[in-house]
C-alpha cells in the first residue's frame, strides 16, 4: 500500500476528529520514527509529550512484555501483587500519601475535580451543591463534557452543551483575578497547568505559581496542578511546580507516566483529601491494572536513572539559544522550559505553521502546529546533543525555504 492509501482508509472509516500530518508511521526507536516507506524522522511531538522516555524504550517494553505474560487485568475487585508496589513507589517518588490510578489524562482530571468537591463538602464544609473550582483562560485539561465546560476555546466546547456548572474562569498568569475569585467562600480548588501546553506553550511569569499557591493556602482552597503534559521531567525538573518549590495539594499525572506504552494516569494527594472517597464511590475497570502498574514503575525508573529531567533542562537551553540565533522573519518568538518549547511564527505569503510542518516533514522532522501560528517542539527527553544540533539544522533550513 502507498502512504496515500493508508490515509484514505483512515479517513473513510475513522471519525474526522483529528487532522494528522500526512505521514504514516510504522516503527519507532528513541527519538526516531520511520514511515511505511522506510524514511526516518525526528519525532518532535513525542505523542504530545507521552513519549518522554523515547519510542519503545527497551526497559519499558521489557516490563510490558514480562507483565503481559503474567497477569494483565484483575479489576479492582481483587488485589494484584504489583499494584501496591507501584503505588508505594510512585507516592514516594512524588511525595504524597496516596495515589488514585486511572488511565487517560481526562479521567484523572475528572477524578481531581471529584476529590476537590468531595473535600470541599466533607472537610471544608461547603453547602451541598455549591462547590466551585477556579480554572484558567485558554486551559486544556481534556475532552469530557465536564472538562470542556471549563474551556474558553470554542473549538473545544461549541455545540457540546449543556455544560457542567461550578467553574469560575480567570485569566491565566493574572494573580489579581485569582485573588478576587478566591473571595468566594464556595471555592474549593484552583486548577491550572503550570505551563499551558495546548494553548501554545504559554509560560507564566516567574513567581506566578508560588503566589497562586500562597493565595490558595490563605483561602483554604486546594491548589490542583495538571502536570499531565509538564510533568515527569518534560520541563527540565521532575515537575514544573518544582521551579517554584510548590507542592500541589492534588497532582495530576498521565502521558509520560507510561512512556507512551499504555494509557496510565494518576491523581496524587494526602490522606485528608484522598480518603474522602470511599469504596464504591469512584473507579475504573482498567485503572491500576497490572500492566499499567509494571510499566509505570519502569517509566519512572528510566526518568530517574537516565537523568532525563537534567537532560531536558540542558537540551532545552541549547534548543532555545540556537533557535534564537536564527534570523528569519517568520520566527516571531521562541519560548518554553526544558523540552516543552514552541516557536510562534509570523505568517508570510499565505504560508503558516501548517506549511512549515509539512516542509519539516519533507526534511525528516515531524512536529505539529497548535493554533494557526504556533509550532510545538517537544522531542523525547532522551535526545542527545548531536541529535539536537542536527534537528535544529533541519528546522533552520526549513524556515530558510520560506
Ligand atoms: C495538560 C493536559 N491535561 C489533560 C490532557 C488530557 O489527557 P488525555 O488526552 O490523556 O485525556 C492533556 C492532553 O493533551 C493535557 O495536555
Amino acid at each position: 500500500m502507498r502512504p496515500e492509501d493508508y490515509i484514505t482508509r483512515e479517513g473513510k472509516f475513522g471519525a474526522h476528529n483529528y487532522h494528522p500530518l500526512p505521514v504514516v508511521l510504522q516503527k519507532g526507536e528513541g527519538v526516531y520514527v520511520w514511515d511505511v516507506e522506510g524514511k526516518r524522522y525526528f519525532d518532535f511531538l513525542s505523542g504530545y509529550s507521552a513519549l518522554s522516555q523515547g519510542h519503545c524504550h527497551p526497559k519499558i517494553i521489557k516490563a510490558l512484555t514480562d507483565q503481559a505474560q503474567q497477569l494483565t487485568l484483575v479489576s479492582r475487585a481483587f488485589h494484584a501483587d504489583i499494584l501496591g508496589e507501584y503505588m508505594e513507589f510512585a507516592c514516594k517518588f512524588f511525595g504524597y500519601d496516596k495515589l488514585l490510578p486511572m488511565n487517560t489524562g481526562a479521567e484523572a482530571v475528572e477524578t481531581a475535580l471529584k476529590l476537590a468537591r468531595r473535600w470541599g463538602y466533607r472537610v471544608k464544609g461547603i453547602t451541598p451543591e455549591h462547590a466551585k473550582v477556579v480554572v484558567c483562560s485558554e486551559n486544556f485539561h481534556g475532552r469530557t463534557i465536564t472538562i470542556i465546560s471549563m474551556s474558553t476555546d470554542p473549538s473545544s466546547y461549541a455545540d457540546f452543551g449543556p455544560y457542567t456548572p461550578g467553574f469560575i474562569k480567570v485569566q491565566y498568569n493574572n494573580v489579581a483575578e485569582l485573588e478576587e475569585a478566591l473571595n468566594d467562600p464556595d471555592v474549593v480548588g484552583f486548577l491550572l497547568e503550570p505551563i499551558q501546553g495546548e494553548a501554545g506553550v504559554v509560560v507564566p511569569d516567574e513567581g506566578y505559581l508560588r503566589k497562586c499557591y500562597d493565595l490558595c493556602r490563605q483561602h483554604n482552597v486546594l491548589f490542583i496542578a495538571d502536570e499531565i503534559q509538564t510533568g515527569i521531567g518534560r520541563t527540565g525538573k521532575l515537575l514544573a511546580c518544582d521551579y517554584e518549590n510548590v507542592h500541589p495539594d492534588i497532582l495530576i499525572l498521565g502521558k509520560a507516566l507510561s512512556g507512551g506504552v499504555t494509557p496510565v494516569s494518576a491523581v496524587f494527594a494526602d490522606d485528608e483529601i484522598m480518603l474522602t472517597i470511599a469504596p464504591g464511590e469512584h473507579g475504573s475497570t482498567y485503572g491500576g491494572n497490572p500492566l499499567a502498574a509494571r510499566v509505570a514503575i519502569a517509566a519512572l525508573e528510566v526518568v530517574r536513572d537516565e537523568h532525563l529531567s537534567e537532560n531536558a533542562f540542558e537540551m532545552g537551553i541549547l534548543f532555545r539559544s540556537e533557535m534564537e540565533k536564527i534570523d528569519n522573519p517568520m520566527i516571531r518568538q521562541v519560548r518554553g522550559k526544558g523540552l516543552l518549547n514552541a516557536v510562534v511564527t509570523e505568517p508570510r505569503g499565505g504560508k503558516a505553521a501548517w506549511d512549515i510542518c509539512l516542509a519539516l516533514k519533507e526534511k525528516g522532522l515531524i512536529a505539529k502546529p497548535t493554533h494557526d501560528h504556533i509550532i510545538r517542539f517537544t522531542p523525547p527527553l532522551v535526545i542527545d546533543r548531536d541529535q539536537m544540533m542536527e534537528a535544529i539544522g533541519i528546522i533552520e533550513d526549513t524556515f530558510a525555504q520560506f
